[in-house]
């Protein structure tokens, strides 16, 4: 059944500066030619010393505001999905709150790494649904460059920051989440996770002198999992939502490595042409990567009201989702 949402307003921050691949040869023992052809990334945007998380989704909010119309005030509440948050707590949709000066409504944040802006999003329909709430706002955001090893080059050259915004409100129209499917699978999680600075593993010395707060990734096995799991979610959906690809006006998958997006569309057996992608010039940027992605395809005037849409995200936990959404 048609769960009659719509996206209102959306809106993207990218911090200015840009690291190239050129630039991390000078860091680590990698190559321009190495990167591009294994993960597809050119470059990726980095913030200042000044900026965390929660300043990128206070700036993507005031866009998506203006987009839809409206002022911080009309906000029903915040929802940040985030992989990098300013400080453990209290959450980094607060402290936007707190930027954005609109206290009172309720603001809390998703930990669920890449898949964090889908979980998001189903939770705002929910809300929105219950008829209690309008004009949620759902950011990814991610500050990356603060919590990835900079020495470690299995790691630091996929990996971007930016955040991106939008505003769920209740649909009149045809608009809405036709089918949607959340999934994890914590038995894995050590294969993606920063093991130090939560109760497991406290900050100390050591955990410094190891980098341990940093993201540790077993690459290959991720990318394994991402491909098949990002595959079956995008088929289960299409399925429910009784369409097949070629009834769907553009993908939009989380993009951690291009060749995962690739495998993926082979496996659900989407045309490149029909997705888009950005992680080119953005990096894998977890959380934000998919309404990044949304926002500049709308740019582009890849999507039009009406067009059907599928989304799909794989990310540390293991998390995953997939949805059909009406423009
Ligand atoms: O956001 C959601 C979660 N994240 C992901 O989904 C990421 C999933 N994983 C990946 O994207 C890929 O596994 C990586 C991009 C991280 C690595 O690519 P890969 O094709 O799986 O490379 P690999 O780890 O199998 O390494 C192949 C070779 C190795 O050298 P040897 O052993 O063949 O001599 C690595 O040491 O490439 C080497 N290598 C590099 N060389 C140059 C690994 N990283 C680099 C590098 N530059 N940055």
């Amino acid at each position: 059944m048609l769960r009659r949402i719509k996206i209102i307003g959306t809106g993207s921050a990218i911090p200015p500066r840009v690291i190239t691949n050129f630039d991390l040869e000078k860091m680590v023992d990698t190559s321009d030619e190495w990167i591009k052809e294994r993960t597809g990334i050119s470059e990726r945007h980095i913030v200042d010393k000044e900026t965390a998380t929660s300043d990128l989704v206070a700036e993507s909010t005031l866009i998506a505001l203006k987009a839809a119309g409206l002022e911080a005030k009309d906000l029903g509440a915040i929802i940040v999905a985030t992989a990098s948050p300013d400080t453990a707590y209290p959450p980094t949709a607060c402290w936007a709150q707190k930027k954005l000066n609109i206290p009172g409504i309720p603001a809390f944040d998703i930990s669920a790494a890449c898949s964090g802006f889908l979980y998001g999003l189903e939770l705002a329909s929910a809300l929105v649904e219950s008829g209690r709430y309008r004009n949620i706002l759902v950011s990814g955001a991610e500050v990356m460059s603060r919590i990835v090893n900079w020495e470690d080059r299995d790691t630091c050259v996929i990996f971007g920051d930016g955040a991106s915004s939008v505003i769920v409100d209740r649909s009149d129209g045809e608009s809405g989440i036709i089918s949607s499917y959340l999934g994890a699978d914590g038995t894995l999680g050590d294969l993606l996770y920063q093991p130090a600075g939560g109760t497991r593993m406290p900050a100390s010395q050591e955990t410094i002198d190891k980098k341990l707060h940093t993201v540790h990734m077993r690459g290959k096995e991720v990318f394994k999992h991402a491909v098949r799991t990002m595959g079956d979610a995008a088929i289960r959906v299409l399925k429910e939502a009784n369409i097949t690809n070629k009834d769907i006006a553009l993908f939009i998958p989380h993009q951690a490595n291009l060749r995962i997006v690739d495998a993926t569309c082979r496996r659900a057996g989407i045309p490149m042409e029909q997705t888009h992608t950005i992680i080119h010039k953005y990096g894998n940027v977890p959380a934000a990567s998919i309404p990044l992605t949304l926002n500049d395809a709308l740019q582009k005037g890849r999507i039009k009201r009406g067009d059907l849409l599928l989304f799909a995200a794989f990310g540390g936990g293991f998390t995953w989702g997939a949805m059909v959404l009406r423009w």
